[in-house]
């Protein structure tokens, strides 16, 4: 990418996470966009919150992969296209490249243009008979997976993690159907997705003993600090994470814990004493009630397999 490119790219940028903090603050439930929590600092805060003891998710999800790939593998199919979005390229994409029956391509989607480099030339220097395509889009608008080209064949699209669960169920239901749309009608797909389970495990996986949840939650106010020229004072916000029975979500909020204006880059924002931004929604299952939101997008479930505790599950669509 040239110098200038680079620049422009940053400057629309700026422009864009502006014009959303902007909007967001300005509304009665004040709200903030959570792909913005994701800069250098957040995603490196983000790898350690899948270590921690009370983040179930992500070794639940790779203890699924590992005790049923084999089966997953067999269910999808010899000489897979396989898309994923977000370009993983870690751990699961590796342990599903290497249980499938001779892949032919792997098509990763993500919005950034230099982690995608990267990822991508670490995988295909690893797997050699995989044709490895990157793809600049945002895969969480429906615009950006229209452009993308995927080899015709036994198209599998791969979204772990349980990303689908920053999603509201319209939103689901929109982008299940553009990936519906971009697969053609063999097409499959192999998704995880966290469950409902007891208050008791959800709300400490999102408000952890060593503090790593709330700092990554406040780095968003810290963020606005270093690119907008905000002025947030992080003492005087604290970490919330709430589970919404009603949503079937965790909410993650931060709590101004006095009266106070804040400025952005010359903008003034009031806030009340516990007054909150709401900066994620982390969407959490059951079964039948995601059979339901993928049937609306025209997906059946073919297979489903858990962890033995029930907390996590990943299914095979068609
Ligand atoms: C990356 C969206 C799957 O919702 O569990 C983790 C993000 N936020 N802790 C999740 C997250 C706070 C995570 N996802």
């Amino acid at each position: 990418m040239r110098g200038d490119d680079q620049l422009h790219e940053s400057k629309n940028h700026t422009k864009a996470f502006y014009a959303d903090v902007v909007e967001g603050l300005s509304k009665s439930q004040k709200t903030l966009p959570c792909r913005w929590l994701y800069d250098q600092q957040g995603s490196e805060l983000f790898e350690q919150i899948t270590d921690l003891p009370e983040y179930y998710p992500t070794r639940t999800e790779i203890s699924i992969f590992q005790n049923h790939l084999p089966d997953m593998a067999k269910a999808v199919g010899t000489s897979a296209h396989v898309m994923e979005f977000g370009a993983g390229a870690g751990t699961k994409t590796r342990l599903l490249l290497d249980a499938l029956n001779q892949p032919k391509s792997y098509v990763a989607i993500d919005i950034s243009a230099d982690f995608l480099a990267s990822s991508m030339a670490r995988l295909a220097t690893d797997y050699p008979s995989v044709e490895v395509i990157p793809v600049v889009a945002d895969f969480m608008n429906a615009d950006g997976l229209s452009t993308t080209a995927l080899p015709p064949g036994n198209r599998l699209a791969f979204f772990p993690g349980s990303t689908i669960g920053n999603l509201l169920d319209s939103e689901i239901e929109t982008f299940l159907g553009a990936v519906r749309s971009t697969l053609g009608l063999t097409g499959k797909f192999l998704i995880g997705f966290d469950l409902v389970k007891s208050e008791d495990i959800l709300v400490p996986a999102y408000d952890d003993a060593a503090g790593v949840t709330a700092a990554f939650n406040l780095n968003l106010l810290s963020r606005i600090n270093r690119e907008l020229d905000g002025g947030f004072d992080l003492d005087c916000f604290s970490h919330e994470a709430r589970w919404n029975e009603h949503d079937g979500r965790i909410e993650m909020h931060l709590v101004s814990t006095k009266n106070q204006t804040v400025a952005v880059n010359g903008d003034r924002f009031d806030f009340r004493m516990n007054e909150t931004i709401h900066t994620e929604n982390s969407r959490k299952f059951r079964l039948d009630g995601f059979a339901e939101l993928a049937a609306r997008a025209g997906w059946s479930i073919k297979q489903t397999w858990t962890d033995e505790k029930g907390y996590f599950a990943v299914s095979l669509m068609e």
